[in-house]
């Protein structure tokens, strides 16, 4: 802009380079969009003093103006907010440098679902490297029990109706629930996320993916007590690459059908993932009696390191039922085209391989498996897989080898379909 100048008339050149020079001289000042820092509107980021109306205000004017949001280095405490758009701005971009943190639960409302949720933004790019501490661990999973209530902790970081995401370094500490829930959006990019919660803390999953469209999420840590990375229904081309998952549950598929709900899943590819003493590795699960399907699915270049359950696909996913009673009733969430490919490492429970399909015609088919290695953490274990009702192609070595039986004939290990009432109970 500054050097593109009409020299066709030598006058009006003259004078078009003295405005353009002084436009460029102004420009840092009072051209170029400014960044809207929370600290200018009044938060203080002491940790202590409750900073939440100040971000309001601060993100208020960053999204009818420049739509560039800063929080600074400090400490800044805030309650259950919300960043919504639409903005003014065609990018919408939050610089967190300082560290987020949750009020206590008294400050939260009752059966409040996210603590900060960002909604209505296209385009919008949260840039790391600071943090967001959602504070469960003394404000929210000690107050966690075998009812319901632990399952309705707030999500800390919810981005909901979003087009074009970008999530770019940032990290999420001890969230009362789950970390990160990505609902109705529209391509989004999660790159370099860093999740940390204990082993066992509740309900705690690192990224929750339901309704989305062209995710690709890659690097990054999670640790964490429930799934790594959840995918429910009404998702399709999901890309996961180079990650690492544990302490966690695993990288699934599902849910799917939970109540009778008809759920789909399609095009997802999970690539390039260490999982080290993770609860389960890859899997899929579907609840008896839903509807709707999880198609083209390829787990390929895994690694495991000491996982309990490293391949599971189950139709026979009952939360809150006994095992015992979770019974293979029609409909079913017909699954198919399911690859797992190049899985290597060890396995910490003799269940290193467990395909448990439904025996309703069709609901459970083609499903490969190529080049698995999965050997016993240590001697005194024998791996085995187990595989009902289901016909699975077999390519290259696979190892614990996979004989598949018609159904009812083996006992499947059912325990790990039960694991959110176990938490639950692990957690009084
Ligand atoms: C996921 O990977 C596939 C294959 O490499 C690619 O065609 C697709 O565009 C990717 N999707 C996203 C959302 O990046
Ligand atoms: C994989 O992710 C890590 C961060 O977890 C990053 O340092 C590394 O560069 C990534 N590798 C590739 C090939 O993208």
């Amino acid at each position: 802009m500054c050097n593109r100048v009409d020299h066709s008339k030598a006058a009006y050149a003259t004078v078009a380079i003295l405005i353009i020079i002084v436009a460029c001289v102004l420009q840092p000042q009072y051209l170029i969009t400014s960044e809207i820092d929370v600290k200018a509107f009044g938060a203080i980021g002491d940790g202590i003093t409750d900073d939440s109306s100040a971000l309001k205000k601060a993100w208020d004017v960053a999204c009818g103006s420049t739509g560039q949001f800063k929080i600074p280095t400090g400490s800044f405490l805030v309650g259950p907010m919300k960043f919504s758009g639409p903005c003014k701005a065609k990018t919408v971009v939050v610089n967190v440098v300082g560290n987020v943190k949750a009020q206590p639960r008294t400050a939260f409302p009752k059966n409040t679902d996210t603590w900060i949720s960002f909604e209505y933004i296209e385009n919008l790019v949260v840039n790391g490297p600071g943090s967001f501490n959602g504070q469960g661990d003394t404000n929210w999973w000690p107050f966690c029990d075998r009812t319901k209530n632990c399952e309705a902790n707030p999500t800390s970081l919810g981005f909901h109706s979003c087009k074009g995401l970008k999530l770019i370094g940032v990290t999420s500490i001890n969230s009362p629930g789950s970390h990160l829930a990505i609902n109705a959006c529209n391509g989004a990019t999660i790159k370099n996320i860093n999740i940390n919660a204990p082993k066992k803390s509740p309900n705690t999953d690192g990224i929750d993916i339901s309704s989305s469209v062209g995710l690709n999420i890659y690097g990054g840590n999670i640790a964490t007590g429930d799934d790594c990375i959840a995918i429910n229904g009404g998702c399709s081309n999901i890309n996961i690459t180079n990650l690492s998952c544990g302490p966690g549950h695993g990288i699934s598929v599902g849910s799917l059908g939970r109540n009778g709900a008809k759920e789909a899943v399609s095009n997802v590819r999970v690539a390039g993932i260490n999982f080290i003493g993770a609860k389960n590795g890859v899997r899929i699960k579907t609840v008896p009696g839903g509807s709707g399907s999880a198609r083209q699915i390829t787990f390929s270049n895994i690694r495991m390191k000491g996982v309990t359950n490293p391949i599971i696909l189950s139709q026979f996913y009952c939360p809150h039922v006994d095992p015992k009673d979770c019974k293979d009733i029609a409909p079913a969430v017909q699954v198919s085209g399911i690859s797992f490919i190049d899985i290597k490492g060890t396995s910490s429970s003799s269940d290193a391989i467990n395909i448990d399909c439904s025996a309703i015609r069709g609901s459970c088919a083609g499903i490969t498996l190529e080049q698995i290695n999965l050997q016993p953490v240590k001697s005194s274990i024998k791996v085995v897989a187990t595989c009902q009702n289901a016909k699975v192609q077999v390519i290259g070595p696979v190892f614990p080898p996979v004989v598949c039986t018609t159904a009812s004939s083996i006992m499947m290990p059912l325990d790990h379909d039960y694991d959110e009432r176990k938490q639950a109970i692990a957690a009084t």
